[in-house]
């Protein structure tokens, strides 16, 4: 059988792995002969694309069956003299293939590690996206709710709550409105059908009638503050027939108005988060207060917006006053022995007197866009230790 053609080194060597008689390997391997081949190789360590395509080359180079390893096995063949002069240049050769492989290996590296660094980078200064729990807002209303609580509770308060469909006797009669007394008139209330014994029920027209609730569930010492909806016929730009109201209470037997001045003050403070704040009270009438009073806080109005503890300005935020002794009566509570202190103030107002919002029928349209810009996150809970709203 003809030798086969000589088309190479590679193939010469391998012609002679696979035990043929190969014609390179049957004549002398000339300096020629293995510049050319390690000139073969040098091209291709240096056209290598890539870490694989380098292995490729290095493996027909140097591998068990590479060129170079398959020139370094004739060696045996070889007379002691020739074995050394051609063993020498074989090995410089190798050397010369094992370095450039090296070198073309670690520039391949980095270029992987640079593409790999541009294909991933990541702008750290991105901001972050919420968490899907995160994404929800919590209401203007309840987070001020559970600020209002929050401040009271630090202070000692206790939270009571009670129905929204009420009595006309907890709503009007136990505290000291009488029947056909015009004040009632004012609370433009919804009344529901008369019952059977010409009762009616309504839709409690303010939180006062927690007081009553308590009062008569509870000896004093009381001291509550009592969130929740109040109902009223009215819808206008600052009226809604639906709106919020919290009732503060205290009973006790030495409790005065010096008391209620503090506690006002330091809510007031506490919740315009401001550290000074000038507050007027003024004469008033409410029938279950007797004296009875009306807050107003210190404000100056700027280009639309509103500053607390500064200013010419005043604003009416809470009414208030002690307890009148018919009520404590009417609750079971012996005014000779006990006597207290209650307010009602509008929690919706305050609420947007603190963030700025300017309609109060936003508060109850349930637009996803305002909640957004409004909301709150649910994790930013109010605590007077953490901040209230920040
Ligand atoms: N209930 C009153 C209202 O809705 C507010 C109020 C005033 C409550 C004085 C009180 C108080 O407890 O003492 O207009």
């Amino acid at each position: 059988m003809p030798p086969a053609p000589v088309t190479g080194f590679l193939l010469d060597v391998s012609a002679r792995e696979r035990r043929q008689p190969a014609a390179f390997c049957e004549r002398d391997l000339t300096v020629s002969d293995l510049t050319t081949l390690e000139q073969t190789i040098l091209t291709d360590i240096a056209g290598a694309a890539d870490e694989a395509a380098l292995e490729a080359v290095r493996v027909a180079a140097l591998g068990k069956k590479g060129s170079i390893s398959a020139l370094l096995a004739t060696l045996g063949k070889m007379a002691p003299d020739e074995r050394k002069t051609q063993g020498a240049a074989i090995n410089v050769a190798k050397d010369k293939v094992t370095q450039a492989l090296t070198a073309r290996r670690d520039i391949l590296k980095s270029a992987a590690l640079d593409a790999r660094l541009a294909s991933e980078t990541i702008d750290v200064t991105l901001p972050l996206r919420d968490a899907v729990a995160e994404q929800g807002r919590i209401h203007p209303l309840s987070q001020v709710m559970d600020e209002l609580t929050s401040i009271f509770a630090d202070m000692g308060f206790a939270i009571a709550e009670g129905p929204d469909i009420e009595t006309d006797d907890y709503n009007f009669t136990k505290l000291n409105f009488p029947e056909g007394h015009p004040a009632r008139e004012m609370h433009d209330t919804f009344f529901f059908n008369p019952k059977e014994d010409n009762s009616r029920m309504l839709l409690r027209t303010h939180t006062s009638p927690v007081q009553v609730r308590t009062m008569l569930n509870q000896k004093p010492p009381i001291r509550v503050v009592c969130p929740g909806r109040t109902y009223r016929i009215d819808s206008d730009a600052t009226h809604t027939p639906q709106f919020h109201q919290v009732e503060g209470l205290v009973i006790d037997k030495g409790s005065h108005l010096g008391h209620l001045k503090w506690i006002l003050h330091e809510f007031c403070k506490a919740f315009f988060e401001v550290d000074h704040i000038n507050m007027r009270f003024r004469p008033s009438f409410f029938p279950f207060t007797e004296p009875s009073l009306e807050v107003d806080i210190q404000c100056r109005r700027d280009k639309g917006e509103i500053r607390f503890g500064e200013g010419e300005d005043w604003l009416e935020i809470l009414g208030c006053g002690m307890v009148h002794p018919n009520v404590l009566r009417a609750c079971g509570i012996d005014p000779d022995v006990y006597q207290g202190f209650a307010w009602g103030m509008g929690i919706d107002r305050i609420a947007m007197l603190k963030y700025g919002m300017s309609d109060l029928r936003q508060l109850f349209d349930s637009d996803v866009r305002w909640l957004s810009h409004y909301g709150f996150k649910p994790l930013d809970i109010p605590t007077l230790a953490g901040g209230l709203s920040t």
